[in-house]
């Protein structure tokens, strides 16, 4: 029997932040689902596939061999044995990436490996499909948001903090873009599952929204 905590929401609320915090706090592992298709996007990048050709990526996506494991508590994702974490987090990969993200076969491949990490492990996974598709019996189920604006300012703190040069306004609706990509898909979709506690952080602070969800946590298990 394992324990799972699902939290989805659209880009830039902080999903990652949060379950990160608490998946240390409860000494469980935390699994970011996102990084995983950007792993996929890196690999259809390098092998110079068209964001428009579906059919190749469908192909393809058998030869790429994604795996997690963890160094001092982080995740860490390899691609045919190479470890690729430090190049997926740019904008251009998230973005290409809800792209791919539309493919199914892509997403049947990643689905079977984030199920198989929640059945041995206790888990706290984000991404946008996770309390709707990949875990429908989580224990907890928290659908994170927060406005446009907030998020935006948050994706832009995070890349200069990189020393990524960027413009809050190209940001912002780039991420206006992919979550309409993100809600709009045909397969499993962006949306709050019907069980899932909605937690809207615009105007909380991280310890908040940490002890907020570990307090839902508490309460169901
Ligand atoms: O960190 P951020 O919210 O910007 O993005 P991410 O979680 O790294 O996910 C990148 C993209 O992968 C998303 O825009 C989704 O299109 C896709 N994704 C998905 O479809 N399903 C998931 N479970 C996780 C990510």
């Amino acid at each position: 029997m394992t324990y799972s905590i699902a939290i989805d929401g659209p880009a830039g609320a902080g999903k990652s932040t949060i379950a990160k915090k608490i998946a240390k706090e409860l000494g469980f592992i935390y699994v970011d689902t996102g990084a995983m298709y950007r792993a996929m996007t890196y690999f259809f990048v390098t092998e110079h596939i068209k964001k428009e050709d579906a059919g190749a990526m469908g192909r393809l996506c058998e030869n790429a061999d994604i795996s997690i494991k963890y160094q001092n508590g982080e995740q860490q994702v390899f691609l045919n044995g190479e470890n690729v974490t430090p190049y997926l987090r740019t904008e251009e990969v998230g973005n290409l990436a809800s792209v791919v993200a539309t493919n199914g076969d892509v997403r049947r491949k990643l689905v079977e490996l984030q199920q198989k990490l929640a059945k041995s492990e206790n888990v706290v996974m984000d991404g946008r499909d996770i309390g709707t598709c990949v875990l429908p019996h989580a224990d907890l189920k928290v659908y994170l948001t927060a406005s446009p604006k907030t998020r935006a300012a948050r994706r832009f703190k995070e890349l200069t903090e990189k020393n990524i040069l960027c413009n809050i306004e190209e940001i912002e609706n780039d991420i206006i873009d992919r979550d309409k990509r993100d809600m709009e898909r045909e397969i499993s979709p962006l949306r709050q599952a019907e069980d899932a506690v909605l937690v809207d952080s615009s105007d909380m602070g991280v310890e908040e929204v940490v002890s907020y969800i570990l307090q839902l946590f508490m309460e169901r298990k």
